[in-house]
């Protein structure tokens, strides 16, 4: 494999600068494209179980859709994925106010969030991976977050089919941090129609419900009896009909799981999701405590995606691997806290089968 990385502008900001997208690839065909705004994966092409390759994320041709995208198709999420109660958190004492761009509530980092910048890139390939280096540096206060942080996300893909991010960040105050990646998966190919036949299995043993506007009430519930029960695979679409109040809330799939893992320091098994039609199967593997399903709930055929496909409901699965939802004011979650020159870590395998 050549370790060589393709690169190709994709576009300039309303400031003038300008946008690059990376494409890593490996010897089987499998070839994901990173734009630099964002850090979006915008495409991701991977065989199926004849060797048919498709395009499994959805996402935009232009630079310009990411501008104005408002369904983080792709991108990486920070400083804080997910939702902050009421915008608002207290760490040693002091009371942050962030932006509320989510009814009452702060999601995935604020209006201008690490979706909407410009990453640095660098060419980070190793013997047997072809990888991309994106750093950030975000100022003290941006988005009403304390501290300099200094992000690194990369992106590397091997002859296993798998695509690894692994975050990095560092702050010079004490701060929070949860950093994500919302890429929609349709596994029969980005403009195959919806997911609600992929067969999905999520390795946890409990969930966070949550009130009507999706804030986790501070207990861990059981998924037993549950149509959040995924302990054995099921289709996503077998129960999202079901009468409940959490499926209610989430219009659909809209909740964060809490993975049964064997320890932190390495990558547990966190998800599988298998499209029976084309056999592709995609595995999650992570670090993380949480892993948030998302299924494009709020998608309505409005976002003209790549080749000018109209995105609907349910076209795509988010398997949004994270700590759990307003962790800042949930004393009894895994905390989100990143002391002043401590290191932040964490790790997410996108692994690519068939079956
Ligand atoms: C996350 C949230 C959803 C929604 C999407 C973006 O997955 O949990 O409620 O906001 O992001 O559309």
């Amino acid at each position: 494999m050549k370790p060589i990385i393709k690169q190709e502008h994709f576009g300039e900001t309303p400031d003038g600068t300008f946008v690059e997208l990376y494409k890593l690839s490996n010897g089987n065909g499998v070839e994901v494209a990173i734009s630099t705004y964002g850090g979006a994966v915008v495409s991701l092409l991977v065989p199926d179980r004849h060797g048919k390759l498709a395009d499994v994320a959805l996402g935009y041709d232009s630079c310009d859709g990411y501008l104005s995208d408002a369904a983080y198709l792709g991108p990486i999420l920070g400083r804080h994925a997910n939702r902050i109660a009421e915008g608002r958190f207290t760490l040693n004492g002091v009371t942050y106010s962030l932006a509320r761009n989510n009814g009452e509530h702060h999601l995935h980092g604020g209006l201008k969030g690490f979706d909407k910048v410009v990453w640095k890139a660098r060419d980070a390939a190793t013997p047997n991976n072809q990888a991309l280096e994106l750093t950030y540096l975000s100022k003290d206060l941006e988005e009403g977050y304390p501290g300099n942080m200094l992000v690194r996300v990369i992106y590397a893909l091997n002859d296993a089919n798998e695509l690894r991010i692994e975050y990095f960040a560092t702050s010079d105050k004490d701060t929070v941090v949860n950093l994500s990646n919302h890429t929609y998966f349709n596994l029969g190919g980005h403009d195959f129609g919806d997911i609600l036949k992929h067969e999905l299995m999520i390795n946890a043993d409990r969930f966070t419900p949550t009130d009507s506007t999706s804030i986790p009430t501070g207990e861990l519930q059981s998924v037993e009896g549950t149509p959040f029960d995924f302990k054995l695979p099921a289709a996503i679409g077998l129960r999202v009909n079901q009468e409940h109040e959490q499926l209610k809330y989430g219009h659909g799939y809209d909740q964060n799981f809490v993975l049964n893992r064997a320890d932190s320091s390495s990558s547990s098994l966190a998800a599988r999701v298998l499209d029976p039609e084309s056999g592709r199967v995609l595995e999650v593997w992570t670090t993380e405590p949480g892993l948030q399903l998302y299924c494009g709930n709020f998608l309505d055929g409005t976002i003209r995606g790549k080749k000018g496909v109209p995105y609907h409901r349910n076209q795509g699965f988010c398997v949004e691997t994270q700590h759990f939802p307003d962790s800042p004011n949930q004393p009894n979650f895994p905390p989100t806290v990143l002391k002043a020159g401590a290191q932040f870590r964490s790790t997410t395998i996108f692994r690519f089968l068939t079956q």
